[in-house]
């Protein structure tokens, strides 16, 4: 890798944890940075395994702190910027805008404007230099679902090479589609996405945009749907299934997803975009049925025991109804695929979380938030 000195926004969380861990182990000649504030979503332990890494660094603060930002680019002589840090889930989206704005608009502002002036203040400025944002493919909207009981998919991947292997309309999330976002979460991750390529335009700073599909996986914080409902099952206490479950997602393992940023950091070309997903659609509906098939056979409970826990609740206001990513110029361009079965996957990650009961304990009682503080500030409150 060129790159020597790599800021990680947002490794305390899900996707960046996994993105950290992977640099952090292939890349022992470079130093890793992660930038995290810890929000309820930041969590330490999710790095434990590589935190005394001689090429590893955890700072804590807000990438909205421009000067915070400037000062660390300066002292570490950044040269690449992995961009995830964001609020990422819709439902706190709806509650509470404003944050979405802060941290996903204002927070990617500041650090784009903090990489341009540090860079521009170099020698050879942008030379060698990379600017990575990670965003999602909810900033293309929603797509109809034109065949409710699903059609051979155009394209497979070893995603979606299972039996269930459907595709539920015709339309797919290219790169060129515009942008059509409807909750607040994804009209910030479209603000940012736009700040981002106006920087690039306007400035030269050299950047990649890559949007995603729903990731799953270890470490995920438990309001999102897949641990949330994993662990619910374990505890025997109801899953809220939104609407009537027939939303479609895309769903993609969150290393897959991490080999994709690696790949794309260092042979994307600049100001490209990339979508990022597996042709792996599912009714939200289909996936809870496998969950508590695949928690009940694990815990040795008789197999669907556990459908019963499934209750019916009011809709998320202006719910998506379907994501589905063309991932083809990934692919083609950088060779790219994904490496898991979501069958595999979800047995994998169904095991994880059940293996991992203190993790998902800690975090459930709110312990996590202790383990840095202790870490860091000696128990104080950090
Ligand atoms: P997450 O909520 O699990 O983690 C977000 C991390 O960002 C947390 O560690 C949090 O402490 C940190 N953070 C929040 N505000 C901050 C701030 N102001 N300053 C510094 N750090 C801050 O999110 P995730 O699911 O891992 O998503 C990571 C990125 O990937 C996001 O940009 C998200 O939009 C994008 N994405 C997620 C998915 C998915 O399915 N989870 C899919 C596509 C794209
Ligand atoms: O598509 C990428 C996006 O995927 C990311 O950008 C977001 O950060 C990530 O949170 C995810 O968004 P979703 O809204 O699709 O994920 P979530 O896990 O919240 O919900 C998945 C589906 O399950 C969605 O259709 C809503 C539904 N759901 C979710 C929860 C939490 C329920 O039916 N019940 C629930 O309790």
């Amino acid at each position: 890798m060129l790159q020597k000195s790599i800021i990680v926004t947002g490794g305390a969380g899900f996707i960046g944890s996994h993105v950290v861990r992977l640099f952090v182990n292939k890349y022992p000649q470079s130093r890793i940075i992660n930038v995290d504030k810890l929000t309820y979503a930041g969590n330490l332990a999710n790095l434990k395994d590589i935190e005394d890494k001689p090429n590893y660094r955890f700072v804590k603060a807000d990438i909205c702190d421009f000067d915070a930002m400037l000062s660390l680019m300066r002292e570490e002589k950044v040269e690449g910027i992995i961009h995830l840090a964001a609020e990422s889930h819709v439902d706190r989206s709806i509650k509470d805008p404003f944050t979405f704005a802060r941290t996903n608009v204002i927070g990617t502002l500041s650090l784009l404007q903090a990489a341009k002036v540090f860079w521009e203040s170099l020698p050879e400025k942008y030379e060698g230099k990379r600017f990575y944002h990670i965003s999602t493919d909810e900033v293309y909207g929603a797509l109809e679902m034109t065949e409710p009981q699903g059609i051979e998919p155009p394209f497979t991947t070893k995603a979606s090479s299972g039996a269930h292997h459907l595709a539920y309309g015709e339309k797919f999330f290219t790169e060129d589609l515009k942008y059509q976002p409807h909750s607040p979460y994804s009209a910030s991750k479209a603000g940012s996405d736009h700040f981002v390529r106006a920087f690039h335009d306007t400035y030269g700073l050299p950047t990649i945009v890559t949007n995603c599909s729903n990731n799953y996986g270890p470490y995920q914080f438990p309001e999102k749907l897949i641990p949330l409902f994993i662990n619910n099952i374990r505890h025997r206490k109801p899953l809220p299934v939104y609407g009537k479950g027939e939303n479609v997602r895309d769903w993609l393992y969150v290393e897959d997803h991490a080999r994709a940023i690696d790949l794309i950091f260092n042979e994307g070309k600049i100001a490209e975009t990339y979508n990022i997903g597996g042709f792996n659609e599912w009714k939200n509906i289909d996936i809870i049925k496998v969950l508590v098939s695949t928690v009940d056979r694990l815990l040795g409970r008789p197999e669907g025991t556990d459908l019963d826990l499934i209750t019916y609740v009011t809709d998320r206001a202006g719910h998506d109804l379907r994501y589905a990513i063309d991932s083809r110029k990934l692919q083609r361009e950088l060779g790219w695929e994904p490496s898991l079965q979501f069958e595999e996957g979800i047995e994998k990650t169904v095991r994880w979380y059940l293996e991992n009961q203190d993790w998902m304990d800690n975090v459930t009682s709110g312990e996590y938030q202790k383990y840095y503080a202790e870490m860091y500030y000696g128990g104080g409150a950090g």
